[in-house]
């Protein structure tokens, strides 16, 4: 389904792994084997459009005419500290893709994007990338990691968020409507402390136990 330059997916493996994610009950190896798995259920979506070009191969019994993928490389950029699970995932499907790491984290009082760290592709400029970060709340995160992107010269970014808010949304996309997002559900909103309703809790302590 797609709105705008918002694709939400429906795929039922998706959707069913999304309502073990969210259940309270679900403890963190399990909670991390999840957004693997859903980041490259996602992935799998995301690069449906990719373009292939034809190349030759010979099987054990003649040549032919097969496809590869062509077009612009990927880098995939996980925003720290959850975003580091979805890179697991998409990396699994798209093995030979580079890998940038941006740390950001929320500043609890303000939910102001606080920028800690980036190393990124030194060719990011002619790479498509590829945002993963479970959670798309207030947006603040995102836009400061198109924002860090842009400014080295990348022109194609797509973002995969497993949950998203309306309010993340419309912020990331008032900065940057070019940026496309993916995600496998829009809840219906923030609390007053920032977290998406009904949302999943904290990502990244539901991801690595801290809590
Ligand atoms: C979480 C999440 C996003 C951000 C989303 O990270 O993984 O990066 O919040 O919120 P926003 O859309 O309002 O910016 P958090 O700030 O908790 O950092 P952490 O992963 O290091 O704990
Ligand atoms: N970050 C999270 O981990 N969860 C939310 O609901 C919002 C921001």
């Amino acid at each position: 389904m797609t709105t705008g330059k918002v694709y939400i997916f429906d795929h039922p493996l998706i959707l069913h792994k999304l309502t073990i994610l969210r259940d309270k009950r679900t403890g963190h190896k399990e909670f991390r084997e999840l957004v693997e798995e859903l980041a490259m259920l996602m992935a799998f979506e995301v690069t449906r459009s990719h373009p292939t070009r034809e190349v030759e191969v010979e099987t054990p019994l003649a040549k032919m005419k097969g496809r590869s993928i062509a077009g612009q490389e990927i880098a995939v950029v996980p925003i720290l500290r959850a975003g580091l699970a979805m890179e697991v995932g998409v990396t699994r499907l798209i093995p030979t893709a580079r890998v940038g790491h941006v740390g950001i984290y929320r500043d609890p009082e303000s939910l102001e994007p606080v920028t800690y760290y980036a190393k990124l592709p030194v060719d990011i400029a002619e790479r498509e990338a590829m945002i993963v970060d479970p959670m798309l709340a207030t947006g603040g995160s995102i836009v400061a990691c198109i924002d860090a992107l842009k400014q080295r010269g990348c022109r194609t970014i797509k973002v995969m968020a497993i949950i998203s808010a309306p309010e993340g949304i419309k912020k990331v996309h008032d900065a940057h409507p070019d940026v496309e997002i993916y995600t496998a559900a829009v809840d219906s909103h923030l609390n007053d402390h920032g977290y998406i309703v009904p949302g999943l809790g904290d990502a990244g302590d539901r991801l690595f136990g801290t809590k």
